[in-house]
């Protein structure tokens, strides 16, 4: 199995220095920028959007995640492409039409990605799974950072991955939410490919060492 991509959250980072936490970033070992999104309506909390995105895209040198937790995510993939959305992870709960947002997103050009609340059945991605590029396993009810690892996840990414094995799908497993070094290696064994991480990250004294800890967790 490949070593795990490791995705810091930004939102945990430091707004005033931000150029300055992209930097950092992009010298360690994480792989990907991870960028929430939140509109107060899916999410009871607002974060950042477009043109914070399109700065962060200017100096990024690593590919960007973005993790919509917005309503109707079809009326902004496009601007979410132009804005420099590598991957764009839609929530399965806001999505009447999935299937058509999905083919939305690759038409766009991005890798497309579906997210899961904790309570969301995994079932819901049957018979999409080998349509899709990630599934991102939230393991926290999805907000905020700095909030408590939920254990049950590691049933649902066994769940995950046993579809994707069935079906002889190609979609990482990423999981968000909770992730520190007291869970990443359960949660490498357990199946994830990738662990996105704020607050362990950005909270931590040698954030860049933090990024390598995570990255090594499973040696
Ligand atoms: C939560 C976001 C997460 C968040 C993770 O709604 O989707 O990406 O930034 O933060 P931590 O790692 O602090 O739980
Ligand atoms: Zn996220």
């Amino acid at each position: 199995k490949q070593q795990v991509l490791i995705a810091p959250s930004l939102l945990a980072a430091n707004f005033l220095e931000l150029g300055k936490e992209v930097e950092m970033v992009n010298r360690s070992e994480a792989d990907w920028f991870h960028l929430d999104v939140m509109d107060g309506r899916f999410v009871p909390n607002i974060s950042y959007g477009l043109p914070v995105i399109a700065q962060i895209k200017k100096a990024a040198r690593k590919p960007c995640d973005v993790h919509l937790m917005i309503e109707e995510p079809e009326k902004y993939a496009d601007a979410f492409q132009k804005a420099g959305a590598d991957i764009l992870t839609v929530h399965a709960e806001a999505c009447i039409h999935l299937h058509r947002n999905i083919q939305q997103i690759k038409g766009l050009g991005m890798k497309a990605g579906v997210a899961l609340n904790p309570h969301t059945p995994v079932n819901v991605l049957e018979n999409i799974i080998g349509d899709i590029d990630v599934v991102l396993v939230m393991s926290v009810n999805p907000g905020f950072g700095g909030q408590a690892f939920i254990p049950q996840t590691y049933h649902k990414i066994a769940q995950v991955r046993d579809m994707i094995q069935q079906q002889g799908a190609h979609a990482l497993i990423e999981v968000d939410g909770g992730v520190t070094l007291d869970n990443a290696a359960a949660l490498i064994k357990a199946g994830a490919d990738v662990l996105v991480a704020g607050s362990f990250v950005f909270s931590a004294a040698n954030p860049e060492n933090t990024i390598h800890l995570l990255k090594e967790a499973n040696r």
